[in-house]
């Protein structure tokens, strides 16, 4: 692997694979497919924003070490996460004659590595997965952890499996077509991964922000590398999450409950930042961190251009939505917050007028 590259181990009970960093890697999935798989065809998942951008560099690759490419695209976008819309996938893919051992490979944001995912885990009852990430939310979240599926009209993820791909192969340079305020919301969640588990990581993404946001190769792949080794450390020790996978959540309780009101007019992202910043407020007022850290998160959430105040939706109506949240348990609104940067916990004690008070902190 040139040296530019970082390789992540992500061990796991029922077996182990290699999370690849590497600028470029794009051109090279049909050699590091090859070096894992004996198989002639190989199974391609993506949408059609992503397959004019990215997927024919991977083709092209993938048909020079060997391997007969069946192609299945997608409409993008989170609408089309449905059932009805993996049907014509398992069409294409089994018209095509794939076999036990053809890998799916998914390139694509979230939503294509949920639906590729979901797709190798029962097409043939199951066959490999290699997930290729092409947003930063899918590099450094959606694609690692094993979580697959699609919405239903009750609900988001309803229908799914954990199923584990045998790569994920991350080309940062994919990120220069992304649209800006989609690199915002994956950099949301790399935040939430340092002020979680990694002080000294938060502390090295505020030096490089400015080369982060100007896609320096170099210092995408610190970044993805280092908030891959978060997400995975997390995932291995909680792979079904029954337990400490719950810290990943940070932010998200208050976060899910305004991006819902605001009827989505908040990216996911936007939503998590305020609900960051929300949950550092508390974690500040309960005497678990001081001023200094609280004001070190909030420039930090700045210095990436997510929001931390300006909010206008009503309290009320963000805090009833928190008691929909799916860490409510016994009827206790189970909230994640910190002991510091780099140290999360989980709190069923905060007092309501609390909660009310850090949502009116973000106006
Ligand atoms: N499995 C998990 O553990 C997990 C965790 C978090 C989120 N998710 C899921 O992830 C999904 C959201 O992922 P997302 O934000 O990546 O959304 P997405 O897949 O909808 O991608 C966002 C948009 O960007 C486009 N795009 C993707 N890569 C691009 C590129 N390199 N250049 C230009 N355009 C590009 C897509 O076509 C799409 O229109 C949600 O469905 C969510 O449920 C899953
Ligand atoms: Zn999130």
């Amino acid at each position: 692997m040139p040296s530019q590259g970082q390789k992540v181990p992500v061990k796991l009970a029922g077996g182990s694979y290699d999370i690849v960093v590497e600028p470029g890697l794009l051109a090279s999935v049909g050699t590091v497919l090859r070096s894992l798989s004996g198989a002639k065809k190989a199974a391609l998942v993506t949408d059609d924003q992503v397959k004019p951008r990215h997927t024919p560099t991977v083709i092209k690759s993938l048909e020079a070490a060997g391997f007969e490419v069946v192609v299945a695209v997608i409409p993008a976008g989170e609408a089309h996460k449905t059932l009805a819309d993996v049907l014509p996938i398992y069409d294409r893919l089994l018209a095509a004659g794939i076999e036990r051992n053809t890998p799916v490979l998914s390139v694509g944001g979230g939503v294509v590595t949920d639906m590729g995912g979901f797709v190798a885990a029962n097409i043939l009852r199951g066959v490999p997965l290699v997930q290729i990430p092409t947003t930063l939310f899918a590099m450094v979240d959606a694609s690692i952890g094993g979580k697959t599926g699609v919405d239903h009209a009750v609900g988001k993820n309803l229908i799914g499996a954990f199923y584990q791909p045998m790569a994920v192969l991350i080309d940062p340079q994919t990120l220069q077509t992304l649209p800006p305020r989609q690199l915002r919301s994956g950099l949301a969640e790399c935040i939430k991964h340092c002020l979680i588990r990694d002080a000294g990581g938060f502390e090295a993404f505020e030096k490089k922000m400015a080369a982060i946001k100007a896609l320096d190769p170099a210092a995408l792949t610190d970044l993805i590398a280092a908030n891959v080794a978060i997400k995975a450390r997390v995932v291995e020790a909680d792979p079904f999450e029954k337990g400490e996978r719950a810290h990943l959540n940070f932010g998200h309780t208050f976060g899910h409950a305004i991006e819902s009101v605001s009827q989505f007019q908040y990216a996911h992202g936007e939503a998590i930042a305020l609900g960051m910043a929300a949950a550092a407020y508390t974690s500040q007022k309960l005497g678990m961190i001081d001023v200094t850290a609280r004001d070190r998160i909030k420039a930090m959430l700045g210095s990436a251009d997510l929001p931390t105040d300006g909010l206008k939706l009503p309290t009320d109506r963000v805090f009833d939505a928190m008691q929909f949240d799916k860490k409510v348990k016994a009827g206790r609104i189970r909230l994640v917050l910190l002991e510091g940067i780099g140290k999360a916990t989980v709190r069923d004690d905060v007092p309501p007028a609390l909660m009310r008070e850090a949502i009116d902190s973000l106006r």
